[in-house]
């Protein structure tokens, strides 16, 4: 997908997900992430990853701004940036991939680094098959 057929809002929320990772607490990866999730009312919900001494504790960027997001009443979404300082798009993990899934389901996931857009996958390209409520 080249800039011109990027949602609209893209920009800003990219911008959003670097100012994000700027407050990310990853002291033992310093692998330093941001997200950004964008509301069907316009709403930007950010986060950066908070890591834990335990490490299994460390919750992703993107997870950190979907509970944020969904403890404060948002439920509907309709993008997520994440932005890492990699030339490689950062794509979220396997279980951010199913939480989004499960509450903000097909959403374009844009992925980008401190300069430029890296990547922009649907979710459900990004998690083929998924299991979810219509399968229970
Ligand atoms: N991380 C995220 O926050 N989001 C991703 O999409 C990939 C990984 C975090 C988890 C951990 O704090 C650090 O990056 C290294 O894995």
């Amino acid at each position: 997908m080249d800039a011109s057929e990027r949602p609209a809002g893209t920009a800003e929320l990219v911008e959003a997900a670097r100012a994000a990772r700027d407050r990310a607490i990853a002291p033992y990866s310093k692998f330093r992430v941001g997200a950004a999730l964008l509301t069907a009312d316009g709403h930007v919900i950010v986060a950066g990853n908070i890591e834990n001494a335990s490490y299994g504790l460390t919750t992703c960027a993107e997870r950190v701004a979907l509970l944020k997001a969904l403890s404060d009443g948002h439920r509907t979404f309709s993008m997520i940036a994440v932005v890492a300082d990699t030339a490689a798009p950062t794509p979220p993990c396997g279980p951010c991939r199913q939480l989004l899934w499960e509450y903000c389901g097909d959403i374009p996931v844009i992925m980008a680094n401190l300069a430029t857009v890296t990547a922009t996958l649907q979710l459900a390209t990004l998690l083929p098959m998924p299991f979810d409520r219509r399968l229970l």
